[in-house]
């Protein structure tokens, strides 16, 4: 039931013959704020006051006098400037949450405007160990393809693997060069992550080396600046503005040098590390120009070159194996899989093609795609013939609407990559393609420090290291609350994972996705507050309701004499709630925010925690009452059970 559906409906007959075009008046039902407005208000007799030329609250009456809600609502009331508030009538509540019972979907019905919906996620590049950056458009990006399809859409899963960049020229090299064939027969994951690290050491270093004296010129250069600034004579006769700016500028100037100097100090560190292990100095002097032999081996990967296409399929079989680890242990699947080498070979006919038609043209040797409003055009090939992450995307884009005539393609991607989206968007709407593409925005994870989430040596944070951690603190909860010990290890295992996992996942999920936010285990494993752990222990709760009062739920739900009474304020309360799940997907899915979902959940929970304090349930005064409140509880997890399986959560049973 999608309670504020339904009202539009009314209202839309109620302001036909009003006004010409109601829809965007009907978008200001929504549920009310404070329950002296009622359950839900309707705001649009102020802008519809306006264009009508009427005062709203006469406005609000004549739409109050054509609508036809009596069945729905007592009769409703018009307040302040002019909003009309709406209380749903109890009989009405109890009739749709009776239907809601025994329904396989807690009564949550399908879009009335079902779409064919590619969500291009996770997208990692591969043959580096998945890091903490990942998770976000994992999770996200999963939790969205759940919810859109149970909301009823055609749903497409397409995981844009990075298996075709630099960092395969990395492992080539490092294979070619590093390889111990032992480890690698022993456990090539492990040996390949090793060449992985050891040449980005080396080219790091290279790097660096050219880098610091530049680095050290620039804080010079910034130093001599601010002295010069704090030897302007005379600074007292100045306007007050002047000084402020002046102030200013003292100290942008103070920052950007303490910033440089903290970066000297990584660099310096770094060097330092290679410099410090004899092994590495000689390897470093070996590898002078690993940087360039990098370049080159990732593109004799892109020409076609036997031997390391052969590497590249060896070593893409392992990668593939590793991240499908992780998915697995996060609980993901996807339809395709089709990375960046898969649209390899359509690359150069799609520029040739793009350059036929004007669309692309050549610029300074190299080709792009001048777009409107831009001076710099978006590059496809390079002057050397190397193709680009926007040509790919755009050959894949072309593949999409071919092969699967997506509506809309959802891109899950950091907002980091904000201008590229735009850009490419730009230019396939120039090729013709009139698809809905949507950039799904995130922000960075944050250590509690408040900067990126980095390792103490300053390296991104393996993902699966991750994953362990959680699970291990999730396990010693788990123990520390068996205080019984009715758990074997096994359920204490498998609990924990769930427990662990759906931390993490949830912890993402219920943050806004356009804001940063702070990694910790702890605030993500509370028992307390807006935690997965809190809503998989208020649906054990309710479970465990059942266990012990031996209650088969099913049977209850499915026998039809078992009535729904509302009788105290906090059932009312809790039973609203239970019937907003449906246009909560909905609000959810208009701006792609499974955080509404969560918010939704917890709310759930802390309403259901509010009556399970106010209403005995097991021990009720009479037999149906006791039913009605089983009714209501068992509502509550399996919508609590939906709801966290719909952000990628799994509940237990206990806990
Ligand atoms: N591999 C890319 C990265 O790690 C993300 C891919 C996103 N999808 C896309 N179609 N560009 O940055």
């Amino acid at each position: 039931m999608n309670i504020p559906s339904v009202l539009r409906k009314r209202f839309e007959a109620a302001l036909n013959g009003l006004v010409e075009e109601p829809a965007p008046y009907l978008e200001m039902i929504r549920s009310s704020q404070e329950p002296k407005f009622g359950d839900y208000q309707a705001n649009m007799a102020m802008s519809l006051g306006k264009k009508l030329g009427k005062p709203p609250r006469e406005v609000a009456q004549m739409i109050v006098d054509r609508l036809d809600v009596a069945e729905i609502c007592t009769p409703p009331e018009i307040a302040g400037p002019g909003f009309i508030n709406l209380t749903l009538k109890k009989e009405w509540l109890i009739e749709t949450l009776t239907a809601a019972k025994s329904d396989r979907r807690t009564g949550v019905g399908t879009t009335e405007s079902p779409r064919t919906i590619l969500i291009d996620f996770s997208g990692p590049n591969v043959a580096k160990p998945m890091h903490v950056g990942h998770i976000r458009s994992t999770v996200i990006g999963n939790a969205l393809a759940k919810m859109l399809r149970f909301y009823g859409h055609r749903v497409i899963t397409d995981n844009h693997l990075g298996d075709w960049g630099t960092q395969f020229g990395m492992i080539i090299y490092g294979y070619r060069n590093f390889l111990s064939r032992e480890s690698y027969l022993q456990n090539p994951l492990e040996e390949l992550a090793r060449l992985y690290r050891l040449v980005r050491q080396l080219m790091d270093y290279h790097k660096k080396v050219t880098a610091l004296p530049e680095y050290q010129d620039k804080a010079n250069f910034l130093k001599r600046k601010l002295d010069e600034l704090e030897r302007q004579p005379d600074q007292e006769g100045l306007d007050r503005d002047t000084e402020k700016s002046l102030k200013k500028e003292r100290q942008r100037l103070e920052s950007q040098i303490f910033a440089m100097l903290e970066e000297i100090q990584t660099v310096a560190e770094k060097i330092k590390s290679v410099v410090n292990d004899p092994v590495m100095v000689k390897l470093s002097q070996e590898h002078a120009r690993i940087g360039e032999a990098v370049l080159e081996e990732t593109s004799k990967l892109h020409h076609g070159d036997a031997e390391n296409r052969r590497l590249w399929s060896e070593i893409l079989v392992f990668c593939r194996q590793d991240i499908e680890r992780i998915y697995n242990r996060l609980g993901i699947t996807f339809d395709h899989s089709l990375g960046e080498s898969f649209y390899n070979d359509m690359l150069p006919g799609l520029v040739t093609r793009l350059l036929e038609q004007g669309i692309a043209r050549e610029t300074e040797g190299a080709v792009g795609i001048f777009l409107p409003g831009r001076e710099v055009p978006m590059l496809i090939r390079k002057k050397d013939g190397a193709f680009l992450y926007a040509t790919t995307d755009l050959a894949t884009i072309e593949y999409r609407v071919k092969t699967f005539q997506p509506d809309t393609v959802l891109y899950v991607v950091d907002f980091r990559q904000s201008l590229h989206f735009e850009q490419f968007f730009a230019a396939a709407g120039q090729m013709g393609y009139h698809v809905e593409l949507i950039h799904v925005k995130f922000g960075t994870i944050l250590g509690e420090d408040g900067t990126p989430f980095k390792t103490r040596s300053g390296d991104t944070v393996d993902l699966e290291s991750l994953l362990d951690e959680a699970e291990k603190r999730a396990c010693d909860i788990v123990t520390a609350n068996d205080t019984e010990k009715t758990l074997s290890r096994e359920q204490i295992e498998e609990t924990a994972g769930r427990i662990g996992i759906g931390a993490m996942i949830y912890a993402d999920l219920s943050q806004n996705r356009e804001s940063d936010y702070v990694f910790s285990y702890d605030k993500m494993l509370a028992m307390n507050g807006n935690t997965a752990t809190y809503l998989q222990y208020a649906y054990a709760r309710v479970r465990s309701l059942f266990t012990k009062g031996a209650i088969d739920a099913a049977a209850l739900r499915d026998d039809p004499s078992v009535e729904i009474l509302l009788t105290k304020p906090v059932e009312r309360e809790l039973a609203l709630q239970l019937l907003k799940f449906e246009e909560t997907l909905e609000l959810a899915l208009r701006d792609y925010r499974p955080n509404l979902l969560a918010a939704y959940l917890y709310e759930l929970a802390n309403v259901y925690s509010s009556f399970f304090e106010r209403c005995p349930v097991l021990k009720a005064e009479s037999a149906v009452v006791r039913n009605s409140r089983l009714v209501l509880s068992d509502l509550t997890a399996r919508i609590l059970r939906q709801g966290l399986e719909l952000l990628g959560i799994q509940t237990v049973e206990k806990m």
